[in-house]
C-alpha cells in the first residue's frame, strides 16, 4: 500500500509525511516541484527511510503523475501542491493560475485514467483528498456566522480565486465521473517548517533579526488559527472515514486579531529570547499600507468534522505559539537555509513601497 502526496516539501505537506510516517508504516511517495517553497531539508529524516520517496516533479507534467500512478498504485492522492501565498498572487498572479488551477486539473485528469483502471476494492477504496482554504468563502462581517461547508463562495484575491476554481473542479470530477474525492478547507495553519513570507514566522524571524516587524493596515484583521500537527490529524481523520463527495472545514476555534498574534509571539521571545538591551521585541512592531483587496475576517465552524467523524483541534493557541517559537529558536540553520537571495529579493519587493503608518 502507498499514498501519494503533492507537494510535500512544503510547510503543511511536509508536516503531513513526517506525521503519517510517524503513524502508518506505509510507503509515501512526494512530489514537489521545489519551488521557492519547497525545502527538501524539512524531510531530511526520512533521507534513510525506505518507506519514503521523494520525486521532483509538476503537477501540471501529465506524463510524469500518470508514469507516478502506473509505477506505485498509490491508494490514495493527498493534493497539498499549490502556490500558497496571498501577496504573492497580488504581485504575480500567474503561476497561482498555473498550478492550482491548471496544475490541479491535470493531476485530477491522471488520477481519473488511474483510477478508471482500478477495480473492486482497490477501485472502492481509492481516495483523492484536495486540500484547500476558508479564504474561498471571502470575507466576514464582524459578528457574522463562522464558515460552513455550504458558505457560498466569494473568493477576492488571486490566490483564493485560484483555489476555489480548482475546488469546483476537483467537484465536477466527482459529480461528473464519479472520482472518489475529498475535499477539506482549512484556517490558517501555523507550525514549524513554515516559510518565512507567512505571518508568524516572518515575526520570529525579523525580531530575532532586529528587523521592523509589519502589521499590514490597523492590525485588526482576524483569522482563525490552527497549528499544523491539527491539520495533519484532520486530514488523516478525513481520509480515513470521510464521506465521498463531502467538503469539511477545518479550523482551530482560534479567532484571533493579527495584532494580537504579532503580540504574543513577541512576549513570549521576549521570555525565551530576550534582547540584550531588555526592551519588549513589541518596540520593533511598525504598522504598513494594508494589502489591497485584504479580507477583514475568516472564521470556521468546524462542527460538521467534529459531527461526523469526531475530529476536534487538541492544540491551544497559547501553547500552539510557544511550541512554533520554540521550534524556530532551536532551528536556525533550517531559517537560514530558506533565507536565500530569492527569499530577500521577495522581502524588498513586498515591503520596500509600503509605507510606515503612524501606530493605531
Ligand atoms: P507551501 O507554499 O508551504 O508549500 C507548497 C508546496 O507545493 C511547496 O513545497 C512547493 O514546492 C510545491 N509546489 C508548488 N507548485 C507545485 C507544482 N506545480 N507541482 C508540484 N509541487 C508544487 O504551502 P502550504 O502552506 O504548505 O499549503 C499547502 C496547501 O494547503 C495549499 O494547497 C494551500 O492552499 C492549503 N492551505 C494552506 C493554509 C496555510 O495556512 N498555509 C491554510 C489553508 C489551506
Ligand atoms: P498570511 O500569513 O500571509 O496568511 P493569509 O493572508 O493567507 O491569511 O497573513 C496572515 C494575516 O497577517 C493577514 O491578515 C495578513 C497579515 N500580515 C501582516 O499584517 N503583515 C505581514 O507582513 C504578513 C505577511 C501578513
Amino acid at each position: 500500500m502507498s499514498i501519494l502526496v503533492t507537494g510535500g516539501a512544503g510547510f503543511i505537506g511536509g508536516n503531513f509525511v513526517l506525521d503519517w510516517l510517524g503513524v502508518f508504516d506505509e510507503l509515501v511517495i512526494t512530489l514537489d516541484k521545489l519551488t521557492y517553497a519547497g525545502n527538501c531539508e524539512t524531510l531530511v529524516s526520512l533521507a534513510e527511510d525506505e518507506r519514503h520517496i521523494f520525486i521532483q516533479g509538476d503537477i501540471g507534467d501529465a506524463e510524469c503523475i500518470s508514469q507516478l500512478l502506473a509505477r506505485y498504485r498509490p491508494r490514495a492522492i493527498v493534493h497539498f501542491a499549490a502556490e500558497s501565498h496571498v501577496d504573492r498572487s497580488i504581485h504575480d498572479p500567474e503561476a497561482f493560475i498555473q498550478t492550482n488551477i491548471v496544475g490541479t486539473f491535470c493531476l485530477l485528469e491522471a488520477a481519473r485514467t488511474f483510477w478508471n483502471s482500478l477495480e473492486g476494492e482497490a477501485k472502492a477504496d481509492f481516495r483523492f483528498l484536495h486540500v484547500s482554504t476558508d479564504e474561498v468563502y471571502g470575507s466576514l462581517a464582524k459578528g457574522a456566522a463562522a464558515f460552513t461547508e455550504n458558505n457560498r463562495y466569494e473568493p477576492n484575491s488571486p490566490y483564493s480565486a485560484s483555489k476555489a476554481a480548482s475546488d469546483h473542479i476537483v467537484r465536477a470530477c466527482h459529480h461528473t465521473y464519479g472520482l472518489p474525492v475529498l475535499t477539506t478547507n482549512c484556517s490558517n495553519n501555523y507550525g514549524p517548517y513554515q516559510f518565512p513570507e507567512k505571518l508568524i514566522p516572518l515575526t520570529i524571524v525579523n525580531a530575532l533579526a532586529g528587523r521592523p516587524l509589519p502589521v499590514y493596515g490597523d492590525g485588526q484583521q482576524i483569522r482563525d488559527w490552527l497549528y499544523v500537527k491539527d491539520h495533519c490529524s484532520a486530514i488523516r481523520r478525513v481520509l480515513e472515514a470521510g464521506r465521498v463527495g463531502e467538503v469539511y472545514n477545518i479550523g482551530g476555534w482560534n479567532e484571533k486579531p493579527n495584532i494580537d498574534i504579532v503580540h504574543a509571539v513577541c512576549d513570549i521571545l521576549d521570555e525565551l529570547r530576550a534582547r540584550a538591551d531588555g526592551v519588549s521585541y513589541r518596540e520593533q512592531i511598525t504598522f504598513v499600507t494594508d494589502r489591497p483587496g485584504h479580507d477583514r475576517r475568516y472564521a470556521i465552524d468546524a462542527r460538521k468534522i467534529a459531527r461526523e467523524l469526531g475530529w476536534k483541534p487538541a492544540e491551544t493557541i497559547a501553547n500552539g505559539i510557544r511550541k512554533t517559537v520554540q521550534w524556530y529558536l532551536d532551528n536556525p540553520q533550517w531559517i537560514a537555509n530558506v533565507q536565500s537571495g530569492a527569499y530577500r529579493e521577495w522581502v524588498e519587493k513586498n515591503y520596500s513601497d509600503r509605507a510606515e503608518k503612524p501606530a493605531v
